[in-house]
């Protein structure tokens, strides 16, 4: 972060909140330059090819801040079995950070062929940094057309798209729920279309940490 964007953020979100995106800074820097992965920063999807047709209702890339998500992980009950997919894995911070905790597996889909072959890289990198085989697969693909599997129990979204595509996937979920009924998660980060998950299941809370935000929704 230069010094002018700790300016700002001082200036917009106070002392307290400036301090924890900085310590959520270097925990995700020294998350990269422990495992010698690539992770970080912002791409856009101009930048990026991208297959399929919700290009217009994509997010660009940004990772989800690693410290907040082992606190997250570490704060919320999961389904026993846990098995997460993340919509939109960019480069699979998410599913490697998941993976490092004992999470069953993780899959994550992604529509950029550019960022799924920088999220394999870096799992074949933590791979042989930990000796450990992680259970981590990267699909590429627009979420839309992902068959959810049947052990599927932990859905995890950090505003990857519109409100267009999340409704494709709320109905996705909810098909899934139906040929399967089973308990699951959905943890919604910067929730930004939460109305969508409002209707359709059950909010179970809302945590703030590290001054990120994050809905947790259960099935009903
Ligand atoms: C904000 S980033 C989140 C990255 C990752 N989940 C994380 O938390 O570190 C959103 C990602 O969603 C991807 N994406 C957006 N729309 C998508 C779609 N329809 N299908 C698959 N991936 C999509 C983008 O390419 C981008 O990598």
């Amino acid at each position: 972060m230069t010094l002018l964007a700790m300016w700002a953020n001082l200036q917009e979100k106070g002392i307290t909140r400036t301090i924890s995106i900085i310590a959520n800074r270097m925990f995700d820097f020294h998350f990269d330059f422990k495992y010698k992965t690539d992770t970080h920063n912002r791409i856009s999807l101009e930048d990026l090819t991208v297959t399929g047709e919700n290009k217009e209702h994509g997010s660009f890339y940004q990772p989800t801040m690693a410290l907040s998500f082992n606190r997250l992980l570490a704060a919320i009950p999961l389904p026993p079995e846990s098995v997460l997919v993340d919509f939109g894995c960019g480069k699979g911070r998410v599913l490697l950070l998941a993976a490092l905790r004992g999470i069953k597996k993780a899959v994550g889909i992604e529509f950029s062929p550019e960022l799924c072959e920088i999220a394999r890289n870096n799992v074949r990198i933590v791979e042989q940094a930990t000796g450990a085989s992680l259970n981590i697969s990267v699909i590429e693909g627009d979420v839309t057309h992902y068959e959810i599997e049947d052990d599927q129990n932990v859905f995890f979204l950090f505003n990857p798209f519109d409100d267009v595509v999340l409704e494709a996937v709320v109905k996705n979920i909810q098909q899934s729920l139906r040929s399967k009924p089973r308990e699951i998660a959905i943890i919604y980060y910067n929730p930004v279309h939460s109305h969508i998950l409002d209707n359709s299941f059950l909010p179970r809370n809302s945590y703030i940490i590290g001054g990120e935000e994050y809905m947790l929704y259960v099935s009903c």
